[in-house]
This record gives structure tokens, sequence and C-alpha cells, in this order.
């Protein structure tokens, strides 16, 4: 019956299980093709939002469907965390159209809330979810991306969100005058245009910007140092947050678990300066980097976002890894601002 295809709670409204016509459909499919595209492989929402087989690969059967109390913070009074005393959990959302997920979210709500950062309760996301840099999708953009949410399968998977986070502070989002811009001069002006576009949506900055120290004030009302855009030297903890454990990153040769639970990576300068930036890198050395998380050398990178199938980036298409190359080719050559700790597990 065509009512399959069709939304739960649409189904519900138009009363769909006894109609004889099929509803209309909300969204055509090229809006579900280009959000697809940019969930899994520009944004790499799942990076968060799906589960990890143990080697590090994502869950595809339960893709999107979110992840249960990633974070847990210690109680007021306590010094260990606690899963099970109603405080202190932040989970992936479950991004499914089942009630535990999206499935009760307007269309509105859930762009307000990805690309915003304000929930349908008036509470502010977490910035782990970087809506300060989702705010740069265009509207169609915006548009095909709930399209696409509105497609996935419901997956029954409830996800708790416990204080401190629900008091979390709204943070400004990035403005499109904070994005650095192509030198007017470089050649492929065009290409570096829309990679500018691309990188802002897919987030590059998240990882390839300093933060602030937790002793600055900035750090309490902002994550990133917007004048430092792409700049890299984010600090992540090899065992971090984020779910990375030993043999989850392919290195070669691999890292003993000891030196991974210390460990931290710098991200990549992405300018192209000569000494700390990309400046030597070729069209196919950045492609390699993308496709396969491989530097120059054929060695892994030290950074879980790049290097496997289901990895960020990798199935970007060699045409948008091309612009990306363009992009961060026609920007200003700046120093990274912390060095590179890579070397030591290679
Ligand atoms: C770095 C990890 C990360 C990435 C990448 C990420 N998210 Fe999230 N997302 C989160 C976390 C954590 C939450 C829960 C925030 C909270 O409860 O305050 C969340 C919440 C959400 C919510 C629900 C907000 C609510 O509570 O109503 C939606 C919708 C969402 N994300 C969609 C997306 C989409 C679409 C993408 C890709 C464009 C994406 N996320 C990428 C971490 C991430
Ligand atoms: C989740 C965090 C994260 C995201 C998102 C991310 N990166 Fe990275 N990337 C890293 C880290 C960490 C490194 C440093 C690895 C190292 O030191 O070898 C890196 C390394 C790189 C390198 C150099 C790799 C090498 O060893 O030669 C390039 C190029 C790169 N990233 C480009 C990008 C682009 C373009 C995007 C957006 C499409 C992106 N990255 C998104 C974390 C990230």
């Amino acid at each position: 019956m065509r009512c399959l295809h069709a939304l739960p709670l649409l189904a519900l409204l138009v009363g769909c299980e006894s109609s004889p016509t099929a509803p209309p459909a909300r969204y055509t499919p090229a809006q579900i093709d280009r959000g697809r595209y940019l969930v899994n492989s520009v944004a790499y929402c799942g990076f968060c939002h799906t589960a990890m087989y143990p080697d590090g690969t994502r869950e595809q059967s339960r893709l999107l469907a979110g992840i249960d109390c990633i974070i847990d913070r210690p109680a007021p009074g306590q010094t260990r965390a606690n899963p099970d005393d109603g405080y202190g959990c932040l989970s992936f959302t479950n991004l499914t159209n089942d009630a535990t997920g999206i499935g009760e979210r307007t269309d509105e709500e859930l762009k307000a809330a990805t690309f915003d950062g304000v929930r349908h309760d008036g509470t502010a996301v977490s910035t782990v979810h970087p809506y300060y840099l989702y705010a740069l999708y265009s509207e169609p953009d915006r548009d095909a991306v709930v399209a696409y949410m509105r497609s996935l399968p419901p997956v029954e998977l409830p996800t708790r969100r416990e204080p401190p986070w629900t008091t979390a502070p709204l943070i400004s989002v990035v403005t499109d005058a904070q994005l650095p811009t192509p030198s007017p001069a470089y050649p492929e002006h065009e290409a570096a245009t829309r990679g500018r576009y691309l990188a802002a949506i897919a987030a590059c900055s998240w990882c390839h910007t300093p933060t602030y120290p937790s002793t600055d004030p900035r750090a309490a009302t902002d994550v990133i140092q917007r004048d430092r855009i792409y700049q890299g030297g984010r600090g992540l903890r090899a065992l971090s947050s984020l779910g990375y454990r030993p043999g989850m990153i392919a290195l070669d040769p691999p890292v003993s678990p000891a030196m991974w639970s210390t460990a931290t990576v710098f991200s990549t300068n992405l300018t192209p300066d000569p000494g700390t930036g990309l400046g030597s890198y070729s069209a196919a050395d950045f492609t390699r980097v993308m496709h396969e998380g491989k530097d120059p050398a054929g060695k892994y990178s030290c950074a879980a976002a790049h290097g496997d199938p289901t990895s960020i980036s990798a199935s970007l298409t060699d045409g948008d890894v091309l612009d990306l190359y363009h992009y961060f080719r026609s920007l200003p050559p700046a120093t990274r601002p912390v060095p590179s700790t890579c070397e030591a597990f290679k």
C-alpha cells in the first residue's frame, strides 16, 4: 500500500490508512536526495548521531538513530558521574521518525533546533551540536536536510537530556561576514566561492579552528575563535567524548591503547601556509585526505574524522572536494597556533 511511504504522523493526520489515494508528497525526491548527500556526506551528521561498531565504523542499520547518554557529568556534590542519577546525561538525539526521535516535531521546530539552536521547548541546544555553524545553511538546503530526516525509517531509541545541559546558553551564530573570503586574485575564484559555502555547511571549522582556553572568559559564550577560522590547532583527545577508542582509527603503525587515553591531536591548519598549513598540498594530496584519510606520505592522519569509508568527507563528490581544495588554497596563509602532535603517533 502506498501509505507505507508516508510519514506515520502525516498518515495519521490525513487518515492515510483508509484513503484510496496516496497523500501528496511533502518533499520532492530531488530534495530528499540533496538532503541525503548533505546529511551523510557533507555535514556528516552521523559522525555523532549514528552509533558505532567496536571497530569505529557506523551502524548503518541504525542510521541517525542516536546514542543515549554519550556524555555524563557528576551530580553536584559527587565526584563520579552516574548515568542513573538523573543528572548530567547529554545524548546524540534520535533523528528518526519515532516518538523517541523527531516524530513529534514539526518541520519548523526541526529547522530551528538544527540550524539556530533553539529547541521546541525554548531551551538552547547544546553547542556540542554545532548549530552556530549550521546557521550558514541556505533556506533550500535547510529544507533538503529536513526532507531527508523525514524519510528515515522510525527506530525506537529514547535518549536522555538532563541538567546541566537543559540550561545551556544560546550562543551567537557564525555569520557569513566572519568566514574567510577567497582572494579576488585567485585563478579558480568561482570554484573557491562554491568551496567556501561547502566548507561552511560541512562545518570543517568545528574541528579546524582553535577553541578558547577554559580560563578565557570568552569560553563561556563561544566555542571557536572566530578570527582564526580554519587555522587549525583545536585539541581533540584521542580517547574523547566523541567516542573514539583505541583501534577505532587505523593508524599505521598501530598506537598502543595506553597512549590513546592520554593523547591529544591538534587539527591541521587548512590555510595555505607553506610551513604549518596546506601550502605544499596538491589537489591530489587533498583528495587523498578527504577520501582515504591519508597524508601525502600515505600515512593515516590522526583524526577519527578522516580515514575510513564511513568517515567525514569520504563520500564527497570529486567536484566538491576540488571546490574545497580551491577554497582553502585561496585563503590568506596563517600560522598554525599549536604545533602538530600527530607525528608522535605515526
Ligand atoms: C558533534 C556532534 C554532532 C553533530 C556533528 C551533529 N549533531 Fe545534532 N545533536 C548533537 C547533540 C549532542 C544533540 C543534543 C543537544 C541537546 O540535547 O542539547 C543534538 C541534537 C540535535 C537535534 C535535536 C535538537 C532537539 O533537542 O530538539 C537535531 C534535530 C539534530 N541534532 C540534527 C542534526 C543534524 C541534521 C546534523 C547534521 C547537519 C547534526 N545534528 C549534527 C550532536 C551533533
Ligand atoms: C571531527 C573533527 C574534524 C572535522 C569535522 C574535520 N576534520 Fe580535518 N582533521 C581533523 C584532525 C584532528 C586532523 C589532524 C590530523 C593530524 O594531525 O594528522 C585533521 C586533518 C585534516 C587534513 C590534513 C590531513 C593530513 O594528515 O594530511 C585536512 C586536509 C583536513 N583535515 C581537511 C578537512 C576538511 C576539508 C573538513 C571539512 C570537510 C574537515 N577536515 C573536517 C579533524 C576534523
